[in-house]
């Protein structure tokens, strides 16, 4: 029996609507959520993720604000913009789109934002507090693959996980979390002998390595619950310009219990928890200011 399709469209729809309902709410007490957005470079993967979340910031009645600058633009420039924004009680979260240019200390970029209206959870102190299980802003794909996880009542306590990838944005944080859930977290990576051996045992499989297609029907388990986090762009053959994920779907869809799609699975979802935090951002700045 083919796989139950995780549709992340419609999960976001719902939750944006929810959404939409609290920034009107926060807007009518004359606090309207603001979402800051610097955007350095010219990539253009990087500028159509900019482009979509200040798209969904503004369905939502969410502010947003966007700051571009040029792939030469000085570190200090940056940094300069960071503490103007730190500094403005109406912005109420504050993302720097990456990766970076080169020239960039990206750690020394992402420690500069305030902790507090750090909605991309990078920042070392929300790292840190989400690995000790205190409040802290969690990492927006991580956290929408765990809010699509929660929406078909996916069993975690004791399930074994496996996340393929180790990346900051994704791998490590994805794995903190399904750890609290309660599941046995697997991290496999690029150095992992034997990779089959581990995503065939996985109750739960997580793909993040960024190569397209890359997890086949073969490595699934049957019946296990496959998360795809890639984007990837075809460059050759019939489909070239399409976007895939990590995951073959056509392959892995015959074996596992349930699937996200590429496109309308993780992505829309991304974006989903970046406008939640910033609400939530918005409604602990406005509990602040009435003391
Ligand atoms: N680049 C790829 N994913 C992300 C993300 O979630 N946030 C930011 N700021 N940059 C990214």
């Amino acid at each position: 029996m083919p796989a139950r399709i995780i549709d992340g469209n419609a999960l976001s729809a719902k939750l944006r609507g929810e959404l939409a309902t609290k920034a009107a709410a926060l807007t009518a007490q004359g606090t309207q959520p603001c979402l800051a957005v610097i955007l350095v470079g010219g990539d253009p993967a990087s500028a159509v993720y900019v482009r979509n979340k200040v798209a969904g910031c503004e369905k939502a009645g969410i502010k947003s604000l966007k700051f571009e600058y040029p792939q030469d633009a000085a570190p200090a420039d940056v940094l300069g913009k960071i503490a103007e924004l730190n500094a403005d009680p109406s912005v109420h979260g504050i993302l720097v789109q990456l990766p970076l240019p080169k020239h960039f200390d990206e750690k020394a970029v992402l420690e500069a934002i305030k902790v507090e209206k750090d909605v991309d959870g990078f920042h070392a102190e929300n790292v840190g507090r989400l690995s000790q299980g205190q409040e802290a802003f969690i990492p927006c794909t991580p956290n929408g693959v765990m809010e699509m996880l929660k929406s078909i009542e996916a069993p975690l306590r004791g399930a074994e996980a496996v996340v393929i990838g180790r990346s900051n944005i994704v791998g490590k944080p994805m794995a903190m979390l399904l750890t609290a859930a309660g599941a046995t977290v697997t991290v496999c990576h690029s150095g992992t002998r034997d990779l089959n051996f581990h995503t065939r045992r996985a109750d739960i499989l997580v793909a993040a390595i960024g190569k397209p297609k890359f997890v086949t029907g073969d490595m699934v388990k049957p019946g296990a619950i496959v998360i795809d986090v890639g984007i990837n762009r075809l460059q050759d053959g019939p489909d070239a310009g399409k976007l895939c994920g990590d995951v073959d779907f056509d392959s892995a869809k015959e074996v596992a219990g349930a699937i996200t799609p590429v496109p309308g699975g993780v992505g829309p979802m991304t974006i989903t928890m970046l406008l939640v935090n910033t609400v939530v951002s918005a409604e602990r700045a406005l509990a602040k200011s009435r003391g």
